[in-house]
């Protein structure tokens, strides 16, 4: 840990908020172990646990550990609840670019999850059907007591889920227009720009920040600048990851790539 070189937050911030790894499998198998300690401890109270979990290249490495976990450590997912952030609109459960096929590939076909447990933002249909949809999802995740942990990644305009620059700080689960870095940052799993979405559902602003513990994870050093600005710039829904400032029960889990400005 290098926490002690950043010395111009607060201490107090530094010493409870923030982790930052020498790397990227440093952090991402603290992040691993913060999930399973909680399943674990919700298995020994004979209750369930409410994971909100996200995708892309960042949490690939916590997914892997919780799989070998599951495999070697005996960690069970039987009493283990899902809600993902988002998925893009339109796209097929089974496209290799969907979130869906991501979760399968990287986590659920691995553990012992039960699949009726399993929640992503999917929807196909006409945008009035998608505005029904999102309430349900909304609805869902309160009917379920709410979201135990939330796991976050960053985009590098702020992003967390697809809530994008502009988003408002009191949003729920919705149907969003994907900002340009973000089709552009991933035009390389699309195969050209064109071939991204324009559209996605995400769990909204305020949907995250009810969470009861966020984990946000950022590796490497393209996540730097990004970062920066999410943890010392000004809280402001132009860097929708900014929130994350006012809540208390938010961390911070960095290598010291993406924490090299800081
Ligand atoms: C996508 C996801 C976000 C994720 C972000 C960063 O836009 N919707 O949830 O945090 O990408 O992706 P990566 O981890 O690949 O940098």
């Amino acid at each position: 840990m290098e926490n002690s070189v950043i010395n111009h937050l607060p201490t107090d911030f530094t010493t409870n908020r923030l982790h930052v790894f020498d790397d990227a499998l440093k952090a991402s198998d603290y992040v691993a172990r913060q999930i399973a300690a909680l399943i674990r401890r919700r298995q020994l109270e004979g209750r369930e646990v409410v994971l909100g979990l996200a995708t892309g290249s960042t949490p690939k490495g916590v997914y892997e550990e919780l799989v070998r976990m599951h495999r070697y450590d005996g960690l069970s997912f039987e009493n283990v609840i899902t809600f993902n952030l988002d998925e893009y609109y339109p796209i097929e459960p089974h496209d290799e670019q969907s979130y869906t096929w991501f979760m399968n590939q990287y986590l659920f076909s691995h553990v012992n999850i039960n699949p009726h447990n399993i929640h992503i933002p999917h929807v196909t249909g006409p945008e009035n059907h998608v505005k029904n949809y999102c309430d349900e999802y909304e609805n869902k995740i309160i009917a379920k007591g709410g979201i135990d942990l939330q796991l976050l990644g960053i985009g590098r305009n702020g992003h967390i889920g697809f809530n994008e620059p502009g988003s408002c700080f009191d949003s729920v689960t919705r149907l969003i227009n994907l900002h340009p870095v973000t089709r552009n940052d991933a035009q390389v799993y699309f195969g050209g720009i064109e071939n991204v979405p324009k559209q996605a559902v995400s769990i909204g602003m305020s949907t995250i920040s009810q969470a009861r513990n966020i984990l946000l994870l950022a590796l490497g050093p393209a996540k730097s600048e990004i970062i920066k600005q999410a943890i010392d710039g000004p809280i402001t829904p132009d860097v929708p990851a900014s929130i994350l400032q006012s809540l208390p029960q938010a961390q911070y889990i960095f290598d010291k790539n993406a924490a090299a400005l800081l």
